[in-house]
């Protein structure tokens, strides 16, 4: 039989691939409690995320402070800022007539889907659709004012 020794350095290599490496705790602190292996859980949204979230508006918007208005209006603290409010930007009369503030709630469900939430308004977006996403962006133009 030839094909035996291929086999068996199949098997070796499989052996050696299988080895785990028991490398997992590298903290020294072996005294402490198990609860220290617990998974981590899923990614808590930030505003270092939403950043990059945000380079999907960067097209129309700025977000500095005193930042021009492009297609869209500035950003910047926009957050607790009345709808369509910013100084010198022409909004749409959908806009114009949502009324209230952007709220963390409002901002969200406008982000989703502007169209949907202000139909007829100039944002031509589709919108951000993981909810995780839109927490992370609302958090970055939140910490930008
Ligand atoms: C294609 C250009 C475009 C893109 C991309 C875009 N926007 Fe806009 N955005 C606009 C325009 C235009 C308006 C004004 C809409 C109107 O008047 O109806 C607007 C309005 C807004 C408003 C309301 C501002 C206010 O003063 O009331 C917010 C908030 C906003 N955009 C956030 C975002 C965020 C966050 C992103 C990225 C996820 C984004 N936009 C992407 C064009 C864009």
């Amino acid at each position: 039989m030839r094909i035996a020794p291929v086999l068996l350095a199949g098997a070796l290599m499989l052996a050696g691939c299988g080895k785990s490496e028991p490398a997992a705790d590298t903290s020294g602190d072996s005294a402490s409690a198990p609860a220290a292996a617990a998974p981590a859980p899923a990614v808590e949204p930030t505003a270092a995320m939403g950043e990059q979230i945000f380079k999907r508006c960067v097209s129309c918007h700025t977000i500095d402070k005193g930042g021009s208005n492009g297609i869209g209006p500035n950003l910047h603290g926009v957050v607790g800022r009345a709808v369509a409010a910013h100084e010198g930007f022409s909004y749409s009369s959908a806009l114009k007539a949502k009324g209230g503030h952007w709220d963390e709630a409002a901002l969200d469900k406008f982000l989703e889907s502007p169209m949907k939430d202000a139909p007829g308004t100039r944002m031509a977006f589709a919108g951000v659709i993981d909810a995780a996403d839109r927490k992370a962006l609302i958090l970055y133009l939140e910490s930008q004012k």
